[in-house]
């Protein structure tokens, strides 16, 4: 294999690698809210080599886990000990500059906190929030959304039927004139049955242009394999009609386009003449 061919070889498989590749942000536990000194494990799923957790936060930017805080091991990244100043918002990132979705997480150092979901809820699921004091759940607790009083729990636990995307919004709760910080729910729309194009009014433009360009890179990919795939059968098919000619004049010159594909199947083609001059 010639050196163009190897250098395409490896610029289609880093291609295809790259269509596969979109991760995930996951946080245990899975609450937007924790306690000073409590543990946040953050994890990247669906990631491969090159992708890390980074954060933003009140002192740091785009700050890399397992160099400048927490400890990174198999595309999980965890704080063991968590401080107010880990509050802020993570992703994961691939060494390309490719994003998952983000989470913001708050370390309180007082003594309420909400449990609220850290990732979007599905529109139509129910919801529960949940206010926990340091000692154990509150026995009753006030609920705010945007700043207005919602309601009182008398578990501490509020729950949200059906949730739509007028529900989204920063929640707080209280117990006994203690507040907790404010984490914002988000209500993702749920989702068409999954086989069901977009529909140009609805996608935004990005998505759909995303969608374009891993149809291409998945078409740059296969052609290639099709077309040579093609050349050798019809080569076989030509000698099989008994014609005595050499296979190369048997071809038609490549056009320019075809050129560089061609250069693909030169390995099998020099191997086929070859054969056939014995
Ligand atoms: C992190 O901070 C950088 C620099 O201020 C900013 O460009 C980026 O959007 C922030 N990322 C998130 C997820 O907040």
């Amino acid at each position: 294999m010639d050196p163009t061919s190897l250098q395409r070889l490896v610029f289609l498989t880093s291609l295809l690698s790259c269509s596969t590749n979109q991760a995930r942000l996951t946080v245990t536990p899975s609450s937007s809210q924790v306690f000073r000194d409590e543990p946040v494990s953050l994890r990247c799923e669906d990631a491969s080599e090159g992708w890390t957790v980074r954060r933003n936060t009140s002192i740091d930017n785009r700050a890399e886990c397992g160099v400048d805080w927490g400890t990174f091991a198999g595309f999980s990244c965890t704080i063991d000990s968590s401080d107010p100043l880990d509050s802020g918002e993570y992703w994961c990132e691939s060494t390309e500059g490719s994003t998952s979705n983000t989470i913001t997480i708050t370390v309180s150092g007082g003594s309420v906190i909400l449990q609220s979901p850290a990732l979007p809820v599905m529109e139509g699921d129910d919801v529960t929030l949940t206010c926990r004091t340091k000692m154990a759940d509150p026995p009753s607790a006030d609920f705010f959304k945007d700043g207005v009083f919602i309601g009182t729990e008398s578990d501490g636990h509020m729950t949200l039927l059906h949730v739509s995307r007028s529900d989204e919004g920063l929640y707080k709760c209280s117990f006994q004139s203690k507040e907790s910080p404010e984490s914002r729910l988000s209500v993702s729309e749920k989702p068409t049955t999954s086989m069901e194009p977009p529909t140009a009014s609805s996608a935004p433009p990005a998505s759909s242009l995303h969608l374009v360009f891993r149809l291409l890179r998945h078409l740059v990919v296969f052609c290639p394999y099709c077309i040579c795939t093609y050349i050798v059968v019809s080569l076989y098919r030509e000698r099989a009609r008994g014609n005595d000619s050499s296979v190369s004049v048997a071809m038609t010159p490549p056009t320019h386009a075809e050129q560089g594909l061609d250069d693909d199947c030169d390995d099998v083609m020099s191997a086929v003449t070859t054969e056939h001059q014995f």
